[in-house]
């Protein structure tokens, strides 16, 4: 396999990952910017129990002040959530030639490759991804020809369970920003018809020298919102402003078991007029595996989303114009982290 095809996928296969000492292609020179600090204190990412009675204002909160959140008591079942991670790992351990057979292809976001922002940016990040929109079958047929169903089972069972919970959740931060249970269906985002998911798996491979390499480059995610399950191993992290007490910093989200991590994307950040923080964040690698899965939840192609008319109405001003998901993709492949700028109304 040539290298030149590795590199339009923007990822590196497993054997080149070991390497003795990092070359300049996968050596980032910004990683330690800011300092990384463990998340106690005022940097302890908030733990929402889905069982809480005050809920709803919980969950406000932290899509304001954080953007990212820890969510327990979330009803999904360990069981799946370790089956699900025994299919990644038997993924993820295919050779390499298999995996690029459903490589992902211009125009394409489903197969096998590197996430959509590592585009962005010049030097390869130290992980593989396969994202799944729809049904995985036509791609986990040529995956294991013998035995596909496996894999497509447990991602089906994981994809309707993360649905109902990312429903859930959405309708919990809408509650939060004060639409009513009778306005939720009329808005896009409560109506569940309306959202459409993607789940990428992806793979961070263990690194004898992780100091300069990045699992992902910083970024914010696109979509409304997106639920992340962690294999135990941390690696996320995201970036907190100075404040009074402290210099920008990046804190470390810990993995906690049977936890899902919660964040928002840019989408609701304009959805919420602004009020809700589309938090910027990165993946650090380290000396052992890592896996996880996002589940990005959008709305369907043609919908177009602005400000909430009761977030932006007589007291204050809509802060964006009203964009689809496909058309704010479009503006961050060239504008990257200045695509939200562009869609801003001047006041
Ligand atoms: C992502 O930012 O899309 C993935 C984050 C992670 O793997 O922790
Ligand atoms: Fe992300």
């Amino acid at each position: 396999m040539s290298l030149h095809t590795t590199r339009n996928l923007k990822i590196h296969q497993p054997e080149n990952f070991e390497f003795d000492s990092i070359p300049d292609s996968h050596s980032w020179d910004d990683v330690h910017d800011h300092p990384s600090v463990e998340p106690i204190g005022p940097d302890a990412i908030p733990v929402i129990d889905l069982n809480d009675p005050k809920l709803i204002a919980k969950i406000g909160k932290a899509c304001e002040e954080w953007g990212i959140f820890i969510i327990s008591n979330h009803g999904i079942e360990s069981e799946l959530l370790n089956r699900l991670c025994s299919q990644m790992h038997r993924l993820f351990a295919l050779p390499a030639e298999v995996k690029l057979k459903v490589a992902k292809t211009e125009g394409n976001d489903a197969g096998y490759g590197g996430a959509p922002v590592s585009h962005f940016f010049p030097k390869f990040s130290w992980s593989e991804g396969f994202a799944i929109v729809g049904s995985p079958v036509d791609h986990a047929k040529k995956l294991w020809p013998d035995d596909y169903s496996s894999f497509c089972e447990i991602i089906e069972e994981y994809n309707k369970a993360i649905n109902s919970l990312g429903c859930r959740l959405i309708h919990a931060m809408l509650l939060s920003l004060g639409v009513s249970e009778e306005e939720l269906c009329q808005t896009p985002i409560g109506d569940s018809s309306k959202v459409k998911t993607a789940m990428h798996l992806n793979s961070y491979p263990a690194c004898t020298n992780p100091d300069w390499v990045l699992g992902l480059p910083p970024h914010t995610d696109s979509a409304y919102v997106a639920i992340l399950y962690q294999n135990g191993v941390p690696g996320l992290q995201v970036l907190r402003c100075k404040d009074d007490i402290s210099p920008t910093r990046w804190v470390t989200v810990p993995a906690v078991p049977n936890t899902f991590v919660v964040n928002i994307g840019d989408l609701l950040h304009v959805l919420s007029n602004g009020r809700f923080h589309n938090v910027l964040h990165r993946v650090t690698i380290s000396k052992i595996n890592r896996l996880s899965c996002a589940c990005f939840f959008g709305p369907q192609a043609d919908v177009k989303v602005g400000p909430l008319s009761k977030l932006a109405g007589l007291e204050q001003s809509p802060l964006y114009r009203p964009v689809t998901w496909p058309g704010l993709k479009k503006i961050r492949s060239v504008l990257h982290d200045k695509a939200l700028q562009a869609i801003k109304i001047d006041s």
